[in-house]
């Protein structure tokens, strides 16, 4: 064996340097376990009966963290503004924060101060065990609930079982009552746009004529009714459109939909179908629109179908006509939901 030391600098951290030829021992001393040091809830029953006030304070978190979303829900809804909604959001997501923040800090307490702290090997096994081996994890399994104590402490079992029970509620309660109509699921499938309604620029609100729009323009559309809509940030939010006029001869339509467009003139929803960003950066030369999120590509010379990136299905497109005095108007509201796919979608 070639083995040198490093002279090093004097201060007794020498390093030892094999080099190729060095052969490897082949079998290390297993080192073992420290030894056990006994917790204090182990060895003091006041201290176990102070970590259980504890875990059931964290769990009690938790359930007030629960009634405190749902009634934030009721009471406070996001309203019409920026500011209202900030508030209703924020005490949304603080009730939830609270809610699973005092069950996962409540079970991790609980497993480190009161549960079994024994060390335990396991040997690396195939994957189905034997039929013994599942037996014994049966028994371990019982042994464990055995540890936890949740047959000998009531109050912390009744604890555990209401704030698992409680959760569910922060995401059932809005989604059954869609109470404020925010989260009801029938929603997301219709904007504001009617048959008539016209295309106005946005943020200005004027309405837009046919012959104003020139070939290779974009247009920011918004409809003209929004403000008769209860929420009009949301409204807007969901019915914002782009419009552009390409030469007609550039133009692939689908059978079905031949008429949803005007002298070459599209309209698509803005909110891209990955998961809602703005799609609005729009390339004349090859008629692609871009979402600056996650860089999802859609041709509006073709149906705004996707020609890259992670998005999977086209833009949906507003069916637009123009009205007597050459005002363009929606035929209808879009016939699709807009914005990212969603449980309840069918396509
Ligand atoms: S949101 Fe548009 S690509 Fe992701």
């Amino acid at each position: 064996m070639s083995t040198q030391q490093n002279p090093g600098n004097g201060d007794g951290n020498e390093v030892v340097v094999h080099d190729a030829t060095t052969p490897i021992p082949a079998h290390f001393e297993n080192p073992g376990l420290p030894p056990h040091k006994a917790r204090q809830a182990d060895v003091d029953p006041r201290a176990a009966k102070r970590a259980e006030r504890q875990v059931v304070a964290l769990f009690t978190i938790s359930i007030i963290g629960t009634i405190g979303m749902i009634v934030a829900y009721a009471l406070v809804p996001p309203g019409d503004t920026p500011g209202s909604m900030r508030q209703s959001n924020f005490l949304l997501g603080l009730g939830l924060f609270l809610s699973l923040m005092g069950i996962g800090t409540a079970a991790v307490h609980w497993a480190k101060t009161l549960m079994n702290d024994h060390e335990k090997v396991e040997m690396r096994h195939t994957q189905r065990s034997s039929d013994e081996t599942r037996e014994a994890a049966v028994e371990v399994l019982k042994e464990g609930a055995e540890d936890s104590g949740i047959g000998r402490r009531g109050v912390l079992k009744g604890a555990v079982v209401t704030a698992l029970a409680l959760f569910p509620l922060t995401i059932a309660v809005p989604l059954v009552t869609g109470v404020g109509g925010t989260w009801n699921v029938g929603e997301l499938k219709h904007t504001i746009w009617r048959k008539g309604v016209r295309l106005t620029t946005d943020p200005a609100g004027r309405p837009i004529k046919a012959a104003d729009v020139t070939i290779g323009s974009v247009f920011h559309v918004i409809p003209e009714n929004l403000d008769e809509a209860p929420h009009k940030l949301e409204a807007k939010a969901k019915a914002v459109v782009l419009l552009v006029r390409l030469d007609p001869k550039d133009l692939t339509e689908a059978e079905d939909r031949k008429g949803w467009s005007y002298d070459g003139i599209v309209a698509y929803s803005k909110i891209c179908t990955h998961v809602g960003c703005p799609v609005a950066l729009y390339e004349q030369q090859t008629h692609h629109l871009l979402c600056p999120c996650h860089q999802s590509t859609f041709d509006v010379a073709d149906g705004a179908k996707v020609v890259f990136g992670p998005a999977k299905r086209p833009l949906p497109q507003l069916p637009i006509e123009v009205d007597d005095d050459g005002y363009l108007v929606a035929q209808s509201d879009f016939l699709e939901p807009v914005g990212p796919s969603f449980w309840e979608r069918l396509k």
